[in-house]
């Protein structure tokens, strides 16, 4: 059996005024009446009995809602403080080792994924190399040279059915992505780990020994405690885990690491990651126009209005993002869709 370690501690600023820092975007019913989160237990419910979540304490209970509402049993692990993936990771290998579990399905929790047959039989396909000890990526085809993502050198194939990864590139800035978008055998990594527990644990004592020493002196003080929903919270110690460096795994350890494998990605994957990308995931009309709810739309073009509320029209717009929500709205041109989380930092500055 695999367990899913669901990461949900990111969060999502590009996507304000619909998340917020107290209510990030995996909670945010998006695409639907489920949250991200709920979709990503529910996905990954069919490949064992338990699953670990790694949160911010504040966000615990709408952590152990969705997985109330997604019926799955298991623990989360509550951080003290927000370390960035790498550390997340190492709690989570640390917790599953004292509980004798040994394949892990590190996962985001804010993806939108909806072939889930699909991402099943993709996670299966890297089992083998990960029982064999790879630290196994999984490989998007890319279509722009997005400069938001990693990308995964395809290498030679391998005798366990996926392949070798010849470089792992984190975030390039965009001639690189130009360059490897060209080369023709770069896949953007979807940001899925598969691997057994040690193996990460072995990664990171090469290529981030601070890390993981820092957190294993958190997790030997940890707290356990049973919450109202009857899953277990695990509270890492707050005084050495937050002297712990903050990095991405990306960097840590999978940029470094030589043992790694990626296997295509089956199906239809986003990770949501701006309004542009919400948008994408909307049927447009003759125009090019997106419009959710209430929204309508006037002489317009490529224009994007998300109005669950009230109605909101626009009139002879071109390249337009509307967002609006009970208390901000954010009006904002299609290019600079990436540009909401400079301004969230002003807001958060003028406050
Ligand atoms: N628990 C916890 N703690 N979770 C975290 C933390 C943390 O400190 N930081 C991030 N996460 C969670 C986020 O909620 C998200 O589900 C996942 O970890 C990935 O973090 P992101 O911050 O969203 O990473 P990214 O999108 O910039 O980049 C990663 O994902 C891309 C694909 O979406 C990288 O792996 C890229 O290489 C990849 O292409
Ligand atoms: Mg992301």
């Amino acid at each position: 059996t695999i367990t899913a370690v669901i990461l949900c501690g990111g969060s999502g600023t590009r996507l304000w005024p619909l998340s917020r820092k107290s209510f990030p975007k995996q909670f945010v019913p998006l695409l639907g009446d489920k949250s991200l989160l709920q979709l990503t237990f529910e996905r990954t419910s069919g490949l064992g009995e338990r699953v670990l979540a790694v949160a911010a304490e504040d966000h615990r209970f709408m952590v152990t809602d969705d997985m109330l509402a997604a019926r799955v049993a298991g623990a989360v692990i509550l951080e003290p403080a927000a370390r960035n993936t790498a550390a997340a990771m190492a709690l989570a290998a640390l917790q599953a080792i004292q509980d004798g579990l040994d394949l892990l399905l590190f996962c985001p929790a804010d993806h939108h994924v909806p072939d889930v047959e699909g991402f099943l039989r993709t996670i299966r396909q890297g089992v083998p190399a990960a029982q064999a000890g790879a630290l196994v990526t999984f490989g998007v085809v890319p279509s722009f040279p997005s400069t938001a993502y990693g990308y995964i050198q395809r290498g030679d194939s391998r005798a366990d059915g996926s392949f070798h990864a010849g470089r792992f590139i984190e975030k390039p800035d965009l001639a690189r992505a130009q360059e490897l978008l060209l080369a023709g055998d770069n896949l953007w990594n979807a940001g899925i780990f598969l691997c057994r527990a040690v193996i990460l644990l072995e990664a990171l004592e090469a290529h981030a020994p601070d890390i993981l020493l820092t957190c294993r002196q958190a997790m030997a003080d940890a707290q356990v405690e049973v919450s109202p929903s009857g899953h277990a919270f695990v509270r890492p110690e707050a005084r050495s885990f937050g002297t712990c460096r903050s990095q991405s795994i990306d960097y840590a350890v999978m940029e470094q690491h030589d043992n790694v494998a990626v296997v295509p990605f089956e199906g239809q994957w986003s990770d949501v990651g701006s309004w542009n990308a919400v948008a994408d995931l909307q049927v447009p009309d003759g125009d090019g126009n997106r419009v959710a709810g209430q929204g309508m739309v006037h002489h317009s073009s490529n224009t994007f209005i998300h109005a669950p509320h009230r109605p909101v029209v626009a009139l002879g717009t071109d390249n337009l993002l509307i967002i609006d929500t009970p208390d901000a709205v954010l009006v904002a041109h299609r290019d600079k869709a990436e540009q909401v989380k400079d301004v969230v930092t002003r807001l958060e500055q003028a406050q």
